[in-house]
């Protein structure tokens, strides 16, 4: 089995590259890489990083997915399956063309090199795509993005729909991850998970900054491993759109609980104004209803994955402090 991850030098891609590899299959990772360049909000335009990537033996192609390219080196290859993960994956960028040609006109390519080639295509969508609609969110019946990014991840969602409507044979499964948290994600900064973030604060000060009202903020946290096996699972599943999430709201305040305990941290919560007002999602919580023809469910609780995370947080920590 031959597969394609795009994105394979970030956070997500870079724990499928690996596991794939495991699994024996051949895998080519595409990714664009950290060139150093930054967007006007401050964060690096892309968050690939060759460290994600120590431990994989495979095929590494450095190239934009909006390059012809990149998509002749994937058509080379012929995978039997494309992961596309390759994003700009930070929901704070304002930068509208740049998310609509890299989230949307990219993939419409590389859905339609899947179809000339016969590949599985799997695709990274969000929660994004709920914006602050009321929980539980469901497809196809609570989308209301707040953000250029989460539209554009629903607007990939309609345009594979409408693919696979008039393709009946096309295998096309979109993933709509919620909170990822989890191993590799150092290299997003700002944008990783906030378990990494509140995790770095209290292991530096034993302070952990949060928003005022964080015991009422609640998302649907999902663990690295359960989104690896989502994706997986996507491989059988019947083409469309699913939540990858557990379908439990969890707060940003029982985080910071889970933290101290996992790390024996007498914690101070100090609470700071939420500067993210009219574009923030106040509780996310995935209807699991529409899951059917997908064999996932997420195994991870939040206590589970935080103390699996917990030596890779003291790790990161450790190296911040030698370097
Ligand atoms: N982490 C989450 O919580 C989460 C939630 C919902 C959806 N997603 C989606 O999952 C996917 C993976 O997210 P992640 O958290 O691993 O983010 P990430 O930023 O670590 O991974 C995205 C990767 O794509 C690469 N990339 C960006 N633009 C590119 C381009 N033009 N050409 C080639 N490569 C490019 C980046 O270098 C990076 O390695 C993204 O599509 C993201 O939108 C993530």
């Amino acid at each position: 089995m031959k597969i394609v991850v795009t994105g394979g030098a970030g956070f997500i891609g870079s724990n499928l590259a690996k596991h794939f590899e495991d699994l024996g299959y051949e895998v080519l990772v595409i990714d664009c890489f950290n060139s150093g360049e930054r967007f006007s909000n401050g964060n690096f335009k892309a968050f690939g990083d060759y460290r994600n990537l120590l431990d994989f033996s495979g095929e590494i192609y450095c190239g934009d997915i909006c390059d012809i390219k990149t998509l002749e080196k994937i058509a080379d290859f012929a995978p039997h399956a494309i992961f596309h993960e390759a994003a700009i994956s930070d929901t704070t960028v304002s930068e509208q063309d740049a998310i609509m040609r890299t989230n949307i006109n990219a993939f419409v390519d590389i859905m339609n090199l899947a179809k000339k080639l016969g590949s599985k295509l799997v695709y990274a969508s969000s929660g994004a795509v709920y914006g602050d609609a009321p929980s539980p969110q469901s497809i196809w019946a609570s989308e209301k993005p707040k953000n250029a990014y989460g539209f554009s991840k629903f607007m990939m969602d309609k345009i594979a729909s409408n693919h696979c409507a008039t393709n009946p044979s096309a295998h096309v499964v979109g993933l709509r991850y919620f909170n990822v948290y989890g191993k590799s994600e150092y290299f997003k900064g700002k944008t990783a998970s906030m378990v990494l973030q509140f995790g770095l604060q209290m292991l530096k000060s034993g302070k952990a900054r949060l928003f005022e009202g964080s015991d009422k903020i609640c998302r649907d946290f999902v663990y690295i491993c359960d989104i690896v096996a989502a994706n997986e699972a996507a491989l059988k599943a019947k083409s469309g759109v699913y939540n990858a999430a557990t379908g439990k709201a969890r707060s940003f305040e029982s985080i910071v609980d889970i933290l101290a305990e996992v790390l024996n941290i007498n914690v101070k919560k100090e609470y700071i104004p939420n500067p993210f007002i009219g574009a923030y999602q106040f509780h996310t919580q995935a209807d699991l209803g529409k899951n059917a023809n997908l064999e996932f469910l997420a195994k991870w609780s939040l206590e589970a994955g935080i103390a699996d995370y917990a030596d890779e947080i003291k790790e990161i920590f450790k190296k911040e402090q030698n370097a």
